[in-house]
């Protein structure tokens, strides 16, 4: 087998696909979100074994709130399941949990057991598996203006010294380096409000799987792809990748 090399630091995944799996085999909607759960193991395995140190993955958008009532009751029971059945194997596996998003929107279920799982391997520093739950980028951005715009109002801040650097600091991801590389499963060649910040420099890798289909090897297909790109960051000359 073909060694891999390059292994970026940050994978950032928009999980999409779910509905269309179900409905080509003549399912409901929700048996495509109950398998997408087996491809989240099989790839947060892989991620673990490669040595990626940041997994962060979108499991739901704040507009997905907009989708019929029945779904999203299913997705939030689907979610508080995975926070149970997953928890042992990631305490055995030094995998840190970790959720960003309006988690406050979440039910008060999900949110406690988001809590508890954050705690529990809070000192684990392996990977830091992310979910994105009620997440959306604009808002993300827009509470980092807000919090900014209150430390000048407290006189806490100068103007002339919010930086790149010190606006990272207020999203929600602070503390985790920009991915290297996103992928997006089904073809959807979109960002659907993931990221936006983050992602200015991001390698972007679209598969045509739905979601429960994507398996390891096309994980491991996307990572090898990734290190046959040149990453100029609008230099001219080439670089190394970055890793
Ligand atoms: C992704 O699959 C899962 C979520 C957004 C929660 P979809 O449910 O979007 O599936 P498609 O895109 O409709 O096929
Ligand atoms: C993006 O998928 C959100 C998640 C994967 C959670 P969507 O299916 O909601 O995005 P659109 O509607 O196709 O842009
Ligand atoms: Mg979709």
């Amino acid at each position: 087998m073909e060694t891999i090399h390059k292994i970026p630091r940050h994978i950032a995944i928009i999980m999409d696909g779910n509905g269309r799996w179900a409905k080509e085999r003549g399912m409901a909607r929700i048996f495509g979100h109950q398998n997408g759960v087996d491809t989240i193991r099989e790839i947060v395995r892989a991620a673990r074994e490669l040595g990626v140190k940041y997994l962060t993955l979108y499991a739901f958008s704040k507009e997905n709130w907009s989708r019929p009532k029945n779904e999203i009751a299913f997705l939030m029971n689907l979610l508080s399941q995975f926070l149970d059945s997953e928890l042992k194997e990631l305490e055995e596996n030094q995998i840190r949990f970790n959720a960003i998003g309006k988690l406050e929107e979440l039910p008060r279920e999900v949110r406690e057991k988001i809590k508890r799982n954050m705690e529990r391997t809070a000192k684990n520093d392996q990977l830091v598996l992310t979910l994105a739950l009620s997440y959306s980028s604009r808002v993300e951005i827009i509470d980092a203006i807000k919090r900014i715009c209150e430390q000048v109002k407290q006189g806490k801040l100068n103007p002339e010294d919010v930086s790149e650097a010190s606006f990272s600091k207020e999203l929600y991801t602070t503390g985790i380096p920009d991915p290297d590389l996103l992928i997006r499963t089904s073809g959807e060649m979109r960002i659907s409000n993931f990221l936006l910040w983050q992602i200015s420099y991001t390698e972007i890798y679209v598969s045509e799987k739905y979601w429960p289909d994507f398996k390891k090897s096309d994980f491991l297909e996307a990572i090898r792809v990734y290190g046959t790109r040149e990453r100029r960051f609008g230099r001219a000359e080439t670089t190394p990748l970055a890793q």
